[in-house]
């Protein structure tokens, strides 16, 4: 894969398209790729759920939701708070619009039992078909949730490795392996590709043969989640008869509820597996792994086709998790603060480091430095210049200058349409009145003026919206 991956980078594009690079890559592979996209100096689109690694790479965020893109001069994080913002806004402006579409109503009803006033009050109808009616982005991806059943009680011990040994016919994978967790312990398995990892995984639940000894502890229920867990689901049942089958009797009334909780609605349900996507058939998967209280799960890197949200509930949900967990995984934030203690495959053998990922790739980029130093000298002063030139002091002059006139205009802009929307709130409150509404019918300069000022309100307000976009592009 990295193979792959770096003869298309060395040919040097000027641009590059890449869809989810990291699912199949490992921890150190991932940094590689980061580091080398960061200092690529052509165009780079990009697709990902490593949070981390957008982050590193990207300064640009494009939304897709209901049909549409979203464009967003950011990094993933702040986009996240942009977005955020946005929504509020448009709550707000719905709320207003909301407000103003009430009002009209109740003016066009009191207009249309006047005689002389039935046409200003269509007039008011078609201004109120005529208007764009604004929508709320709902959260897009619905929130999965979910938490794994309570650990049955066990033994101290969860699960002891002496010696352990795996080869495919000539290949030797793993050598003399010793391992032993105990009850409540979560532990991560990292390494390069190829390693064993997978292979451990699958000693431990008693999928292939070994040679050497691993055994469970006292009354230990173990779950496991393989690597292509969702591979293993039949295409042919839908996903209420998948996660049916999976359960025991005097559960099958809550499956709809728990399928409800993976995002599943009375719709999908009866969808076959076979048309789901990779996220929907890795939910399903998971789903099956919550049927069961198990004391000792054994995850295979499950993260691999779920979306950023689905990834922190799952995190959370394993967080909070009693039992003992074996996960193995590439996705930095994932691991961070999951796991108490990380085990690197290397040359047959594993390493054990006390801590989360953090620690253990802290300890890491030690051995790393001097390789990476002498590799990058001659494209850390072509960067180096670069930033030079971006932060040169005549430039940081002229962007301080735009982004002081963006503020001045945003706040005169800001001014203008607290005193438009007061005058026509007051106008609406002397509407509302029936006397005053009475001597005002008759001044046909005053709904003139109205509407002129609704209009002038609707521009202003456009063009607040977009000198906010243009301040938040230069900060
Ligand atoms: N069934 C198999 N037969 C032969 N070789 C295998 C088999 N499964 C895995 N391997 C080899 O064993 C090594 C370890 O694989 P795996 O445990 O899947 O690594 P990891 O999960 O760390 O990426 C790899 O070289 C892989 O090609
Ligand atoms: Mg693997």
């Amino acid at each position: 894969m990295r193979v792959e991956l770096a003869k298309i980078l060395l040919q040097k594009p000027d641009i590059l398209l890449l869809d989810e690079p990291t699912n199949h890559l490992d921890i150190e592979s991932i940094i590689w790729l980061e580091q080398w996209l960061k200092k690529y100096t052509g165009a780079i689109v990009l697709v990902s759920h490593d949070r981390i690694f957008l982050d590193s790479v990207s300064n640009r965020t494009i939304e897709i939701a209901f049909s549409k893109i979203n464009d967003y001069k950011a990094k993933y994080s702040k986009y996240l708070e942009l977005r955020k913002d946005r929504i509020e806004k448009q709550i707000q402006a719905k709320k207003n619009q909301d407000k103003f579409i009430a009002d009209t109503k109740v003016l066009i009803n009191k207009f249309r039992a006047k005689k002389n006033k039935a046409a200003f009050a269509q007039s008011l109808i078609t201004k109120l078909n005529k208007l764009d009616i604004i929508q709320v982005e709902k959260e897009d991806i619905g929130r999965m949730q979910f938490r794994f059943p309570p650990a049955p009680h066990s033994g101290k011990l969860s699960l002891t490795l002496e010696n352990a040994s795996k080869s495919y016919d000539d290949l030797h994978v793993l050598e003399a392996i010793d391992l032993e967790i105990v009850k409540g312990e979560k532990i991560a398995f990292v390494g390069k590709n190829g390693e064993g990892k997978s292979t451990l995984a699958k000693m431990i639940v008693g999928e292939i043969d070994y040679s050497g000894y691993i055994q469970l502890g006292h009354q230990v229920k173990m779950g496991y989640y393989a690597q292509n867990q969702a591979d293993f689901l039949d295409d042919e049942l839908t996903v209420l008869k998948t996660i049916e089958d999976a359960v025991t009797e005097h559960t099958k009334s809550n499956v709809r509820t728990i399928l409800g909780s993976f995002l599943f609605s009375n719709d999908d349900v009866s969808k076959k597996v076979k048309v789901l996507s990779g996220g929907e058939r890795a939910r399903v998967a998971l789903c099956k792994l919550l049927l069961e209280p198990y004391n000792l799960l054994v995850m295979d890197e499950p993260t691999n086709h779920l979306d950023i949200a689905s990834k922190e509930l799952l995190k959370k949900a394993l967080m909070d998790y009693d039992g003992s967990l074996i996960v193995v995984s590439h996705d930095r934030e994932f691991l961070q603060g999951l796991t108490e203690k990380v085990y690197e495959f290397k040359y047959k053998k594993i390493k054990e480091y006390v801590g989360d990922i953090n620690t253990f790739l802290s300890e890491k980029e030690l051995d790393n430095f001097k390789q990476l130093e002498t590799s990058q000298k001659d494209q850390k002063i072509v960067i180096k210049e670069k930033s030079k030139e971006k932060k040169s002091y005549k430039n940081q002059k002229i962007l301080k200058s735009n982004i002081r006139k963006l503020r001045n205009r945003i706040g005169k802009l800001e001014k203008e349409i607290q005193s438009i929307s007061d005058d026509l709130k007051n106008k609406d409150i002397a509407l509302a009145d029936p006397v005053k509404f009475k001597e005002l019918s008759h001044d046909k300069e005053f709904f003139e003026i109205y509407d002129q000022q609704q209009k002038k309100l609707k521009l202003l307000e456009d063009e607040w919206t977009s000198k906010i976009d243009e301040l938040e592009g230069l900060l």
